[in-house]
């Protein structure tokens, strides 16, 4: 085991583990938690699919969650060098997860404009403006607000990673991820007092919107709309822990030898699912109140759309809540825009040997220019693209598609293959272990990643491209 003994994380990386768990939570939870785990919630089942979503998070979220930080941290190295330090012939599997981020990234700080765009609206008093039906879609459309608040987001983000790992992204994350903590439980508590009385004189409570959200409903529940259900959730863990596109290997490499990578995954894990909960516990409950269940089959307009008019609804506290809830938002989107930024730098600093702030600087101005493109996919560059799950989209959709549906099953089913049948799951079992740490779930991760994860994952991946339409 020379290589596990050699002292190989970087001279610039997280202080200690709180330091590295924060920031991976940092880059978990994000608007995958807030807007796409709510309404796929409302979508499946309620308490159905929070039950799925459970059982697969600490069973394949877990797998592929400890696959990636342990590779990080015993080669020091990022998803390129790491893959092929693993196995030579695999550094082409290193190059496809490098090239997630690369995707995600253009489209990444477009969306964090939109939400900071939201702040604005509440900072100036245009709540009600923005209940409108036609507020989102007016703004996306329209070329120069939509560009200035993706550049204005895309600047945040690259001034943390200009900054480094220990005085930017660890920094801001230990700072954001309490905070972010703390208002969502307030918004949560808050939401569950709502009580609205409609026109028609029906009057509902928080509490009945929590049981909407909570109590599994099985009406027209068939084989074929449970697998349904177990594909959303499945992508929705992919996307929500950031695993399989390298971010977590990057992370991974700036921990020390003596973190306890197996508590720190635990903690991760519960982090991420708590704010997601707690998310569904916030959204779920306000729609109901005001809009009642017709209001939760929004969809992904659920944000922005459902949601300020659910704060233009409430008489005194909607502004206040409004605005509490898009900064949150804005956190949770930054430290995550943060992670995928980060990701292509240290990879780029690897390949090309060059520092960090002319790295950073060079990557800032090529996604500034990407994230016009996308930003522009409203209006000057609109497009009406079909998408293999039969949906229409435009060029951040496509983009989104090509990343999370497509390609991370495909590498989490290679790496699968890489790490149970070629390198072996001691390899990665090891590193958990290093230095005497306890590893609980070590027989459930051999299984996992040997049987189970290939196979589900070709499934998956089958689905996402077309051919297999369950
Ligand atoms: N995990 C983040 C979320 O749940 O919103 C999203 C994310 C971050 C996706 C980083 C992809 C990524 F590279």
């Amino acid at each position: 085991m020379q290589d596990n003994l050699k002292h190989k994380h970087k001279k610039h990386g997280f202080t200690g583990q709180l330091g590295f768990v924060m920031a991976a939570a940092g880059s978990a939870v994000g608007v995958g938690n807030l807007w796409r785990f709510p309404y796929l919630a409302a979508k499946d089942g309620g308490g159905l699919f929070i039950l799925i979503y459970l059982i697969l998070t600490f069973t394949f979220g877990f797998t592929l969650l400890t696959s990636d930080i342990a590779i990080g941290r015993r080669t020091g190295k990022n998803s390129i060098n790491a893959y092929k330090e693993m196995s030579p012939k695999w550094k082409f599997l290193g190059i496809l997860t490098f090239l997630v981020p690369v995707l995600i990234m253009t489209y990444y700080a477009v969306i964090g404009g939109w939400i900071v765009r939201y702040i604005v609206v509440y900072l100036t008093g245009q709540g009600q403006a923005a209940a409108q039906d036609s507020f989102f879609t007016d703004f996306i459309t329209s070329p120069g607000q939509a560009t200035l608040y993706a550049v204005l987001f895309m600047l945040f983000t690259a001034w943390i990673v200009f900054n480094g790992v220990e005085k930017g992204i660890e920094k801001y994350s230990r700072i954001l991820m309490p905070v972010l903590l703390v208002m969502i439980v307030a918004i949560a508590i808050f939401a569950l007092t709502l009580k609205h009385t409609d026109a028609d004189g029906v009057t509902r409570t928080g509490l009945q919107g929590l049981a909407v959200y909570l109590t599994p409903n099985f009406k027209g529940l068939t084989l074929r709309r449970l697998m349904q259900i177990l594909l959303d959730a499945m992508s929705q863990i992919f996307f929500s822990l950031s695993v399989s596109m390298g971010i977590m290997i990057t992370y991974g490499s700036y921990i020390k030898k003596d973190v306890d990578v197996n508590t720190s995954i635990h903690q991760i894990e519960v982090f991420d699912t708590g704010v997601a909960l707690l998310a569904g516990m916030m959204i779920i409950p306000s729609i109901f109140v005001f809009e009642g269940v017709e209001g939760m089959s929004a969809g992904p307009g659920l944000m922005f759309v459902s949601l300020p008019k659910v704060f233009a609804s409430m008489t005194h506290l909607g502004r206040a809540a409004g605005l509490a809830f898009f900064i949150m938002a804005a956190f949770a989107a930054l430290t995550s825009c943060v992670s995928v930024l980060e990701t292509i730098t240290a990879n780029c600093m690897e390949i090309f040997h060059t520092k960090r702030k002319p790295t950073t600087i060079v990557l800032t101005i090529i996604y500034m220019i990407a994230s016009i493109v996308i930003a522009l996919g409203y209006s000057t560059f609109y497009i009406e693209l079909p998408l293999p799950n039969g949906s229409i989209g435009q060029i951040l959709d496509l983009m989104d598609y090509i990343s999370n549906s497509f390609m991370m099953p495909f590498i989490s089913m290679l790496s699968a293959i890489l790490i149970g049948w070629v390198v072996g799951p001691d390899w990665i079992i090891e590193e958990v272990e290093f230095g005497g740490r306890k590893f609980g779930l070590r027989k459930l991760y051999a299984v996992m990643i040997r049987y189970i994860v290939p196979v589900i994952m070709f499934i998956l991946f089958l689905q996402s491209t077309g051919i297999l339409n369950l």
